[in-house]
């Protein structure tokens, strides 16, 4: 999700508290990007708290800011998700070089922004990673062939042993077994020799022999003269220590946290090749990076997707565009208000466009001159905020009548309309869930 970052309020008066004019209830907030600082809290609370609901057990949720509130927000989180499950703070390079600060004014630029990355549950959550192209193996030493090539690739080689250490890598002497070299001597890790208890092995001996069988150790003599145990790491397969069997992988590693390849400026080349106007909507993100944290998220491919400030979609796009990419069948939910007719003239309009390939009045535009629209199905339907507070003077009979309209866009059609009494019982209950407080206010 992509919040109003609050940046006006934090530049101009520093977001204090004797300005905490909204914090009566967030629920009618309109979008503004000057909420004093409880405010913005009290708004971004109770939205994280019904996000954290709705995710899956193996779920993650990312947010962007930037460093107006980061740390508050990081706060925030922390409480709602727990220490425990923070993943990362992501820092996107948004731009390079001063921008329009070409003037020397002894201050320093701020190029980055944020993207919070908590799960749901830490245990659980299983991230995608990096896949190395050709040219990364090779430049990282997957260049050794042994009789599996035709299974496991190319191989590189790497010490079966590691540096003893207070932490995690502590010295056991179990873990300084003996190995039998192809000269049939048998040796111990030969830092141990030249310094006593510096290194140890990471595999325990047991996994060591099964590994061995399964032809992930090679033994050899390094510049000194001395045997070193190594293990292979192949680019399609891997030896799994923890079921001692083999596992089928693409060589990789880990994603960083650190985003440097998207840059804000696509985000209005891309609005421009869509509308023609790059005005149309203000600092929409670039839906290479939304991709990018898509693909980052999971290797699953049909993942779900709930973006609930999207703005100008850019999340609907970049998901429809990484499923071409990848064959995927990632679905997503995107959710704005419709301040200034965002909703309908922006987020409807352009993933109307980029499905379509031309505009709800057939305009022609730039994107669909390089672009395959996506044919997609998607469905829309609008919401209304209907004041139900007890001293409203709503007329429940509006309400249940917009409520059927609601539920038949659902497809939810086998109600009784003629005797109200399943929609009633049904509005009840919703009401229930949310019992509504007058707040008495002096
Ligand atoms: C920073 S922008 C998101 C931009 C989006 N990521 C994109 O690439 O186009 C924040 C969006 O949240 C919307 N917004 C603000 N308050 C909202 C609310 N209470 N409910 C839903 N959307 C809201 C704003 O209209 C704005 O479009």
């Amino acid at each position: 999700m992509d919040p109003p970052y609050n940046t006006e309020a934090t530049k101009n008066d520093g977001n204090s508290v004797a300005n905490d004019k909204e914090n009566i209830n967030s629920n009618k907030f309109i979008y503004r990007d000057k909420y004093s600082r409880n405010g913005w809290l009290n708004f971004m609370n109770e939205r994280l708290r019904l996000a954290k609901k709705l995710l899956k057990d193996d779920g993650v949720i990312f947010v962007s800011i930037d460093d107006s509130e980061q740390a508050y927000l990081k706060v925030l989180m922390d409480e709602i998700f727990g220490e425990e499950n923070f993943v990362a703070n992501l820092n996107w390079v948004k731009k390079h070089g001063p921008g329009g600060n070409t003037s020397f004014n002894y201050s320093i630029v701020k190029n980055t922004e944020y993207i919070l990355v908590y799960s749901k549950n830490i245990e659980k959550k299983v991230f995608n990673y990096n896949k190395h192209n050709d040219k990364d193996l090779k430049k990282l030493g997957y260049t050794n062939k042994d009789e599996y090539f035709n299974e496991r690739g190319y191989y590189k080689l790497t010490d079966l042993h590691h540096p003893s250490s207070t932490g995690s890598f502590q010295y056991i002497e179990s873990l300084d077994y003996l190995i039998e070299a192809p000269d049939k001597t048998k040796f111990k890790i030969y830092q141990n020799i030249i310094k006593p208890k510096s290194a140890r092995y990471t595999w325990g001996y047991d996994t060591y022999l099964e590994g061995k069988k399964l032809g992930f150790i090679e033994v050899l003599k390094n510049n000194e003269g001395f045997w070193v145990a190594k293990r292979k790491q192949y680019e399609k397969v891997k030896f799994d220590p923890k079921i001692k069997n083999i596992v089928k992988i693409d060589a990789g590693q880990p994603f960083e946290n650190i985003i440097d390849n998207f840059y804000s400026s696509e985000g209005g080349s891309e609005i421009k090749n869509i509308f023609s106007d790059k005005n149309k909507f203000d600092f929409p993100k670039p839906s290479n990076l939304i991709k990018y944290i898509t693909n980052l998220a999971s290797q699953n491919k049909n993942i779900r997707i709930l973006d609930f400030f999207a703005g100008s979609g850019t999340t609907g796009h970049a998901v429809l565009e990484l499923n071409k990419e990848d064959g995927g069948n990632r679905t997503f939910t995107l959710v704005t208000n419709n301040e200034n007719n965002i909703g309908i003239d922006v987020n409807y309009e352009r993933l109307y466009r980029i499905n379509h390939g031309f505009g709800t009045n057939n305009e022609s535009f730039e994107w669909s001159k390089k672009n395959e629209p996506y044919k997609a199905n998607l469905n829309v339907y609008s919401m209304d905020y209907i004041d139900i507070s007890p001293f409203s003077n709503v007329d429940t009979k509006e309400i249940i009548k917009e409520l059927i309209k609601v539920l038949n866009d659902f497809g939810v059609n086998n109600l009784n309309q003629e005797n109200d009494f399943d929609i009633k019982e049904l509005l009840n209950s919703l009401l229930s869930l949310k019992p509504q407080v007058k707040e008495q206010r002096e």
